[in-house]
């Protein structure tokens, strides 16, 4: 078969194709493998009751399960669903906001590679943009999303050491120059893969470079508010016209329904899905009908607070005291848990790379992911890059235990073998 250039980029060794197919092949080989590598959501029971109940509702009506499997809607996404989220977000934090303000994808990963192709690569006058991401680390997923090379620019981070085993990522705002070849900033928050949460100055300082350079600021809220809500400090959530906030109901318990939810100015968002109508048609309808009662009723905000944030908030914190015992005589930085899923270490003066760490790791029955792949855009001399691991923590907590001391043992090797 011969393949393309866009069938070269999106088949040659591509960072997060390669990951999934190794953790896949991983797991073939050894079903026993404990699994702190994937974002999969954790299992919630309380959450997996009320999707239940909206299931059992949906394919008692004849009416909704033909408007949800039998029509195409429309495709920037079912009007209802998006008038509720419209008027829930408009409730809760007084954005000015319309149907016409929303558009569904099908997950926020496929809304990610419309989004940043709309507004990057090669421009009509010759000249090329970039998507600049203004605190790497961040997100793998969007990688290998451009479709032209060298589509990503990133910012290293201040690392701010705090006490003897943790720290924090801030935005270098030093070394961050937004320049005519930027089509727009983009950041996680709260960040996968670090945990870290943008402050609320940080927000402010982005959106008003963005707004100076008349480029959109992109904030990714696949973890944060007001759904899942897996925020663990108090900040403002942020969203004006200038901003384009893409959230998902993945982390919520549901990323097998593939629904992502595009929050922006109507320009961006009539953009936004003539390109989702070329590609996809329509949206998928499962999402929306499935939530649509809990956008309606507000309920999504409630039930976020009540089982999600606490259960990863507890779930983190159980996890962090489990790796400081274990890391007691190493140089293991934590970095702080302020939202998401994961854990970020930092083996200071790693005497082997994080690739080498987690293929011994693997070899063990651990998976993790190596902090490597998360810093688009960045030159690869940086030693920090090469030192840090992403372990997620929302399965089974037995099994987590087991991974920790596993991870402690394997690098308190690499140390001593230094
Ligand atoms: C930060 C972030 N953004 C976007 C996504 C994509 O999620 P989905 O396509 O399931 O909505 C993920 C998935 O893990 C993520 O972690």
């Amino acid at each position: 078969m011969k393949l393309s250039s866009f069938g070269e980029k999106l088949t040659n060794g591509s960072g997060i194709v390669d990951l999934m197919q190794d953790l896949g092949s991983a797991l073939n080989e050894n079903p026993n493998m404990i699994f702190m590598g994937g974002g999969n959501p954790a299992r919630i029971p309380e959450m997996e009751a009320v999707f239940k109940a909206q299931y059992k509702k949906l394919i008692e009506s004849s009416e909704q399960l033909y408007s949800t499997a039998g029509v195409y809607q429309s495709p920037q996404g079912e009007l209802g669903f998006r008038r509720d989220i419209a008027s829930m977000l408009k409730q809760e934090y007084g954005w000015q906001l319309k149907e016409s303000n929303i558009a569904v994808s099908n997950g926020s990963q496929s809304a990610f590679y419309i989004l940043f192709n709309l507004l990057a690569g090669q421009m009509p006058d010759g000249s090329f943009k970039s998507i600049h991401l203004p605190l790497t680390p961040e997100y793998i997923g969007y990688n290998d999303l451009g479709l032209s090379d060298n589509f990503f620019t990133g910012s290293k981070p201040e690392i701010e050491l705090i006490g003897d085993d943790q720290f924090k990522y801030h935005v270098n705002f030093d070394d961050l120059s937004v320049g005519e070849d930027t089509a727009a900033l983009c950041v996680s928050r709260p960040t996968n893969p670090t945990a870290n949460m943008l402050t609320d100055d940080e927000i402010k300082h982005l959106d008003s470079l963005a707004k100076q350079a008349d480029i959109p600021l992109i904030i990714d809220g696949a973890y944060g508010v007001p759904f899942p809500n897996i925020n663990f400090v108090d900040v403002e959530p942020h969203w004006n016209n200038n901003t384009v906030l893409v959230l998902s109901l993945s982390k919520l318990g549901l990323p097998g329904v593939r629904t992502g939810i595009v929050i922006a100015n109507e320009q961006t968002i009539q953009a936004f899905s003539s390109a989702n109508t070329v590609i996809n048609l329509a949206s998928g309808n499962m999402g929306p009908s499935l939530t649509r009662d809990l956008f309606a009723s507000n309920a999504i905000i409630e039930l976020s607070k009540q089982y999600i944030q606490p259960f990863y908030k507890q779930r983190s914190q159980q996890v962090m005291a489990l790796f400081q015992q274990a890391m007691t005589d190493i140089p293991c930085r934590t970095h702080l848990s302020e939202g998401a899923i994961f854990l970020w270490l930092w083996f200071e003066g790693l005497p082997i790379t994080s690739e080498v760490l987690y293929q011994r790791l693997k070899q063990r029955g651990v998976l993790v992911v190596s902090g490597h792949h998360f810093f688009a855009g960045i030159d690869d001399q940086w030693p920090h890059q090469h030192q840090c691991i992403r372990v997620s923590y929302g399965q089974d907590f037995s099994q987590i235990e087991q991974g920790i001391k596993i991870i402690a043992e394997e690098a308190k090797l690499a140390y001593q073998q230094g």
